[in-house]
């Protein structure tokens, strides 16, 4: 094949989808979307917070009240991720009933979810119009904690996806920033399903 040509065909398969999602997530039916995160080290932070701004969204992160520092802290972790327990989470300041979607970032606790984002899901079970979830792990995949996630929340996600420690590297930005305009997409385009009310 002609070089020239080629090279068109490559940038036109990038580019069109990353414009189809930001001008879809900007302009259709100009959904509200709020994206809420726990993070213990950082790495669900770092992805909430680009599918934020790629959603155009707002963005709220959930504070365990509970010192999970040190080996005992850790250990609590695990008794309390297992046991699927609640725990005390700071004070919230985005209304999840002011916004038509929420999609909850979780890191993976012993292949569960944590108590943090167990407490918030809990608390705001019917203030939760349309939910996405996505995840950071080591190596679980989300489709693990996604039905326990669902379960806890009480209803169906419109769209999941899981990062892994090792595609947060600033090695494989292009594979992280693809993946998470994909995500993106996806949820718009779930979202464009659901009748207005
Ligand atoms: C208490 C604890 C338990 C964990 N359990 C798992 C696990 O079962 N599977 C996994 O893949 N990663 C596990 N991890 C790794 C985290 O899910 C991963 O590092 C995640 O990206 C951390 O997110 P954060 O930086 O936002 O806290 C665990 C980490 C901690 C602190």
């Amino acid at each position: 094949m002609n070089r020239k040509l080629f090279a068109v065909m490559l940038i036109t398969a990038f580019t069109i989808p990353l414009l189809i999602v930001s001008t879809s997530a900007k302009n259709v039916k100009n959904p509200k979307i709020l994206v809420v995160y726990y993070s213990k080290t950082g790495n669900t932070k770092q992805v909430a917070e680009d599918i934020a701004k790629k959603l155009n969204a707002d963005i709220e992160q959930i504070i365990d009240l509970k010192d999970r520092s040190g080996t005992a802290g850790y250990l609590e972790a695990k008794k309390d991720a297992i046991a699927g327990n609640l725990t005390k989470i700071d004070k919230i300041k985005k209304n999840p009933t002011d916004y038509d979607c929420v999609v909850i970032g979780n890191p993976v606790w012993y292949n569960t979810i944590t108590p943090a984002i167990r407490t918030y899901i809990n608390n705001n079970k019917n203030s939760l119009k349309i939910i996405a979830y996505f995840t950071t792990a080591l190596s679980s995949p989300v489709d693990e904690t996604a039905p326990i996630f669902e379960k806890a929340a009480g209803q169906k996600v419109i769209a999941s996806e899981g990062f892994l420690q090792k595609e947060l590297s600033i090695k494989k930005k292009k594979a992280y920033d693809k993946k998470i305009n994909a995500f993106a997409y996806r949820i718009v385009k779930e979202m464009k399903k659901i009748p207005a009310k």
